[in-house]
């Protein structure tokens, strides 16, 4: 069990384009998967890049059935995406409160598309293709957005509504550390 360092906003690698992963199935892969998820679980995260952990990769993984972190949202299929690619299904867009494990104990309402779907490979090079909507949707499109060098706060249209997690959810466990 490897658990990584998680960078934070202001590291310049969570600002990188990531590279396709072109080798699949292999151990390096497998054990770079299997720290991400020690990583995100030592964080109670509901998702993780791979350029969280410094890895120059277009590698997400997200899922849980309950977190502590988003204790009201429903569970989401635990995951592992390469090289994904989103297609919004309708203009709708909607606001949620969202967190990210690289800007520690803060929130901030972003708005994402209602309507997704989603398209790339599994560790084995075989394809994966959902439609999606609710908390899933947004997962899915917040960790993606690590792939291109997106944290939440660039996608936010109203900076005032991005606050402390401890003042915002004051109720919230382990609310001081996300
Ligand atoms: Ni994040």
């Amino acid at each position: 069990m490897t658990v990584h360092e998680i960078l934070k906003m202001g590291d310049p690698r969570l600002l990188r384009v990531a590279q396709p992963v072109r080798a699949f199935d292999t151990p390096a892969l497998h054990a770079l998967i299997a720290d991400m998820f020690d990583t995100m679980e030592a964080a109670q995260g509901a998702g993780l890049a791979a350029p969280q952990i410094g890895v120059d990769l277009q590698l997400v993984i997200f899922g849980f059935t309950h977190n502590a972190r988003y204790p009201d949202r429903p569970p989401v299929p635990r995951t592992v995406l390469l090289n994904p690619v989103i297609t919004p299904l309708s203009d709708e867009v909607v606001d949620g409160w969202e967190g990210c494990l690289s800007v520690p104990g803060l929130r901030g309402r972003v708005p994402r598309f209602a309507h997704i779907r989603y398209r790339g490979l599994d560790p084995a090079g075989q394809v994966i293709e959902r439609e999606v909507d609710g908390f899933h949707a947004v997962v899915v499109q917040h960790e993606c957005d690590h792939l291109i060098g997106r944290l939440y706060p660039t996608r936010m249209t109203d900076l005032t509504q991005l606050g402390f997690t401890s003042v915002l959810f004051p109720d919230l466990v382990d609310n001081d550390d996300d």
